[in-house]
């Protein structure tokens, strides 16, 4: 498993080593600017996004999403509580590959699943993180 700790460039791509399958963990922490507004982890294949993870403080709350061939599916938006993540906070999201689903925890509190729309979790080959934070750790 890759660990390394991140230069401040962003995006941030990270090449995912070898094929992510179920029980792959991907670890993301950061800290988010006073006046922030959005950021977003994606996981990518070569040409789709399987999994936009998009923490939006100006809606306040977390879009996800997959985009295929250029084209956004339908947004999911609940929360089972109030927006985890806050400005000029650190935060600690991790993304576990379950069966049928990406289980995200925030600073170890479950938060929500994502049910796979891209079913080839293997053809998930990068990590990318941008937007409105400043990154400090990834670990796939
Ligand atoms: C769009 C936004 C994209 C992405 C997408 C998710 O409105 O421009 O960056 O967040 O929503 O559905």
């Amino acid at each position: 498993m890759d660990c390394c700790k991140m230069s401040h460039q962003l995006p941030h791509h990270v090449s995912i080593p070898g094929e992510l399958y179920p029980s792959r963990v991907i670890t993301v922490s950061g800290i988010v600017p006073h006046k922030a507004k959005r950021f977003y982890i994606n996981l990518c294949t070569d040409t789709d996004i399987a999994f936009h993870f998009n923490p939006r403080f100006d809606e306040n709350t977390v879009v996800r999403n997959t985009e295929i061939q250029g084209v956004w599916g339908t947004e999911e938006r609940s929360l089972p509580f109030n927006m985890p993540f806050r400005q000029g906070h650190s935060f600690t999201v991790v993304i576990t590959c379950e069966d049928d689903c990406y289980s995200v925890s925030v600073d170890g509190q479950p938060l929500l699943e994502y049910a796979y729309c891209l079913k080839d979790l293997w053809a998930t080959v990068h990590l990318e993180v941008g937007g409105h934070l400043e990154l400090s750790k990834v670990s796939v």
